[in-house]
């Protein structure tokens, strides 16, 4: 069970030893002014209480699915390139968020963030064989991928699905590009360096625009801009019955 003061300093900018003179003096209550438990069940969480002259929400853990835009990096910090997370103020519990995954400067899309280690074990996990659906919009068309499709490193990809889609049903946050001769729709189960490029170019084709439209259960909203984001539940990312984690 989570402890108050620990929660509180979690969720704020005070330190452990600023919510425990803060506990002391009584500055900590309920909204309607009732002392508060040490210990938090977790069935209560999130929970309003209410800190000095303001009412704090706290939580034990967060998860944020963004819309990351081109032109930033997938990283807490960068020297050279704009950051995703840069994009995230305002979250529960921002400073320990962490990207499930990554995607390239150059690709936009459904990104997740979570505070949970063990979720985002689950979630990379390459024996999870985790679905992520990719558009792309392609400068050639490309052919169907041979049995054994290799990539010149060795890498075998597993791709559940490949189709061509058409450019009015791409979603709206994969960018249109003049040159585009065809868009696609490509599921693959792994997350290699620059994986769906990499397969596009070995099948005769090159990625002009790429955009992550789901990652498992998660499905990039059509109504979320690129830049911003929304929180989600556990539930939303893994389901009723996530199942043990892989050792
Ligand atoms: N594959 C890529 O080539 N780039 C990404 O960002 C994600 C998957």
């Amino acid at each position: 069970m989570p402890r108050l003061d620990q929660l509180i300093a979690r969720n704020t900018h005070y330190s452990r030893g600023d919510v425990k003179r803060l506990l002391r003096s009584g500055a900590i209550c309920s909204p309607s002014g009732e002392a508060l438990d040490d210990w938090i069940e977790p069935a209560a969480l999130p929970l309003t209480v209410h800190v000095g002259d303001q009412d704090v929400v706290l939580y034990d853990s967060s998860h944020v699915l963004q819309n990351k835009p081109l032109g930033c990096v997938t990283a807490l910090g960068d020297r050279q390139h704009a950051v995703a997370y840069d994009l995230l103020g305002g979250a529960p519990l921002l400073d320990e968020l962490r990207p499930v995954g990554r995607l390239d400067l150059d690709t936009s899309g459904l990104l997740l963030w979570t505070t949970d280690g063990q979720l985002l074990q689950r979630l990379t996990h390459p024996k999870r064989k985790v679905p992520r659906t990719y558009q792309a919009a392609l400068a050639q068309p490309f052919v169907p991928p041979p049995p054994g499709f290799t990539l010149d490193d060795g890498h075998q990809p597993h791709i559940t699905e490949l189709r061509e889609i058409d450019r009015s049903s791409a979603h709206p946050s994969l960018a249109r590009r003049d040159e585009a001769t065809l868009y696609a729709s490509i599921t693959i189960t792994g997350g290699a360096y620059h994986e769906v490029r990499r397969i596009f170019a070995a099948l005769g084709s090159h990625v002009l625009a790429l955009c992550r439209v789901s990652f498992g259960r998660l499905v990039l909203p059509e109504d979320l801009p690129p830049g911003e984001y929304r929180a989600v539940s556990p539930e939303d990312v893994l389901g009723e019955s996530p199942g043990p984690a892989c050792p």
